[in-house]
C-alpha cells in the first residue's frame, strides 16, 4: 500500500538544494539533483544529527557532525564518520555503519510527493 504526502512544490526547490519535511511524524530530507528529487531520512544513522544542515554533493549527503557520507540515491553508507585509525575502528564497534533509509519520490504536477510507507 503507497502512502504519498506532498512535501514540497517543485519551485520550492531549485537544482542542487535540499529540504526538511515533517510529514506524519517522518522528518525527511528532500533534494533535488540533476532535475530529480531524492528523499531520505534527515537524522544521520550515526549520532541523529539534522542532515538538512549538512552538505549536498552531488547525489551524496555529508553529515554536518562527523561528516558521514550517503549515497542519496539508495542510502548507502560513502563514509562512516571523517575519524580514521583506532578512532574510527571503535566507532564501528559502537555504532556500526548504517544505511540513511530512503523513500520513493514521484511528481505529480508542480507537487512533490514522498511515499512514507
Ligand atoms: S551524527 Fe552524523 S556522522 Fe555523526
Amino acid at each position: 500500500m503507497s502512502a504519498l504526502i506532498e512535501v514540497a512544490k517543485s519551485s520550492e526547490l531549485k537544482d542542487g538544494s535540499m529540504k526538511k519535511a515533517k510529514i506524519q511524524g517522518h522528518e525527511i530530507l528532500l533534494a533535488k539533483v540533476g532535475g530529480k528529487y531524492y528523499a531520505v531520512d534527515n537524522k544521520c544513522p550515526h549520532f541523529g544529527a539534522d542532515l538538512s544542515e549538512g552538505k549536498l554533493e552531488g547525489t551524496s549527503i555529508v553529515c554536518p557532525r562527523h561528516r558521514s557520507k550517503f549515497d542519496l540515491r539508495d542510502g548507502r553508507v560513502i563514509q562512516w564518520t571523517n575519524w580514521s585509525g583506532i578512532k574510527l575502528n571503535l566507532a564501528k564497534v559502537f555504532r556500526q555503519p548504517r544505511p540513511l533509509k530512503t523513500y520513493s519520490v514521484k511528481e505529480e504536477g508542480d507537487r512533490i510527493l514522498v511515499d512514507i510507507r
